[in-house]
């Protein structure tokens, strides 16, 4: 494979895994980051985020001479290829927020060698792309739409053995990056810009359907008496419909399937299109935080000065991203409700301000003499632990709500607590 001169706008998580990941490659790659004290950290070796398998890419690159960290503003001549990864949060009315992509592509509009090509790997909304590409094209810049796919605690596993790889634009800059990926067994998928970049959004927004959809099974399996993860595990065997997402709890979370899926409702009702499904989807999670609040007050009744536990912060195991997290929603539910909220996550260290939110060193420290729990991050330190020791610490009357249906009730329930789970009748 040719080696390529790559420079990497943006040092998050998508910008670091795709440097350290096209650098282990064999690719010269700088990642060039704004926020000093992140770029500090990276030059040191340490990554600014927690994520399984990085650092020590990261680290053989360096020390390889492949993979180099600088600041924005000395980021020196730019290399063939330029990477955009930088964020685009949602904005109060849910539309993606472009204005780091604008002013990077702003800058690469002036900076970047004609016959380069800039590579958008940060989120935007379909229909960005193609207005980009055609500032860049009367410099002789090329311009290429390239969704990324990972999913944050297995991402490296996920570059290397992703489902596809998808590139909008012209043929020749296609042509061109996919060649940057010639060490990835993956079928390579050419469309036009706005296609590449919807790919992205309808692949977030159907996972997101699909929990919210098991989501709703499970609400229908409480009223029936059936047990959602025996309804999952038959229904996931049609191969038509997969296995994968279809596990019910208290909602999806994290800096993407929400951000993404309120863009496209977004930019669905602009363009005068009301998607209704979509909307049913974010609804059915937003709800799903409540679930576990609603069974605490009917178990213990007005929640003023009672102590619930709630385990995990993460939005998911393997992270310590909180954003958008079902956990901490469901703790400023709580909070809001008057309870005193011991929060436990073995990596995610939440800071809130409020004097009844306590951040607790460890599932015993959280548990004890709490008279409810909530399970909201499927860590395995949480379904291992002994739940039957950990009951008994509890103090009556010891409701456990299992947000990611993923406890053995019997330890519990022989502790004399009480076991609640996600369309799953204990
Ligand atoms: C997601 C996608 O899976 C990636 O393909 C995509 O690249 C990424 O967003 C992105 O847009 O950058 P990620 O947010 O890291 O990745 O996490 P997921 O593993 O997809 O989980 C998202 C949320 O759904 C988590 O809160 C998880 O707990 C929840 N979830 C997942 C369920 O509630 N049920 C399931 O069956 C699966």
């Amino acid at each position: 494979m040719n080696a390529a001169t790559v420079h990497v706008f943006g040092a998050g998580y998508v910008g670091l895994v795709t440097g350290a990941c096209l650098a282990r490659s064999g690719h010269d790659v700088t990642v060039l980051e704004i926020d000093a004290s992140k770029l500090a950290a990276l030059r040191d070796g340490r990554s600014p985020f927690f994520e399984p398998g990085l650092t020590e890419i990261m680290a053989q690159a360096q020390a390889d001479g492949r993979l180099r960290f600088a600041h924005t503003d000395d980021a020196g001549t730019l290399g063939e290829f330029i990477f955009v990864a930088v964020g685009t949060p949602m904005t109060q009315g849910g539309a993606a927020d472009l204005r780091a992509v604008r002013q990077v592509v702003g800058l690469l509009q002036d900076n970047a060698p004609p016959d380069s090509v800039v590579v958008m790997k940060s989120t935007v909304p379909p229909g960005t792309g193609s207005g980009l590409a055609a500032k860049l094209a009367e410099r002789g810049i090329g311009y290429v739409s390239n969704p990324e796919f990972l999913r944050e605690g297995t991402a490296i596993e996920d570059w290397y053995s992703t489902d596809r790889i998808v590139l909008g634009g012209e043929a020749t800059n296609l042509d061109r990056v996919a060649a940057l990926y010639a060490d990835i067994d993956a079928p390579v998928v050419r469309a036009s810009i706005p296609a590449a970049e919807l790919v992205k959004y309808a692949s977030n927004a159907f996972l997101a359907t699909k929990i919210s959809f098991i989501n709703e099974i499970a609400a229908v399996c409480d009223v029936v008496g059936a047990d959602v993860t025996q309804v999952a595990a038959a229904v996931g065997m049609d191969h038509r419909i997969g296995s994968s997402f279809l596990r019910a709890g208290v909602g999806y979370g994290g800096s993407c399937f929400p951000k993404d899926t309120q863009a496209l409702d977004f930019l669905s009702a602009f363009n005068g299109y009301d998607f209704h499904l979509l909307k049913a989807v974010i609804e059915v999670n937003a709800r799903q935080r409540m679930l576990p609040v609603k069974a605490l007050r009917t178990r213990l009744g007005p929640l003023p000065g009672r102590r619930v536990a709630v385990l995990g912060s993460a939005f998911k195991p393997d992270t310590d991203d909180t954003r958008e997290s079902p956990g901490l929603d469901i703790v400023r539910l709580l909070l809001a409700e008057g309870a005193e909220v011991a929060c436990y996550d073995p990596v995610a260290k939440p800071v809130l301000d409020d004097p009844s939110f306590m951040l607790c060193d460890s599932l015993d420290d959280a548990l004890a003499g709490a008279e409810g729990a909530v399970l909201a991050t499927e860590w395995p330190e949480f379904i291992g632990a002994d739940w039957g020791r950990l009951t008994g610490l509890m103090a009556p009357p010891r409701v456990v709500f299992d947000g990611r249906n993923v406890l053995d009730p019997a330890p519990i329930l022989a502790a004399g607590g009480v076991l609640i789970a996600v369309g799953r009748p204990v």
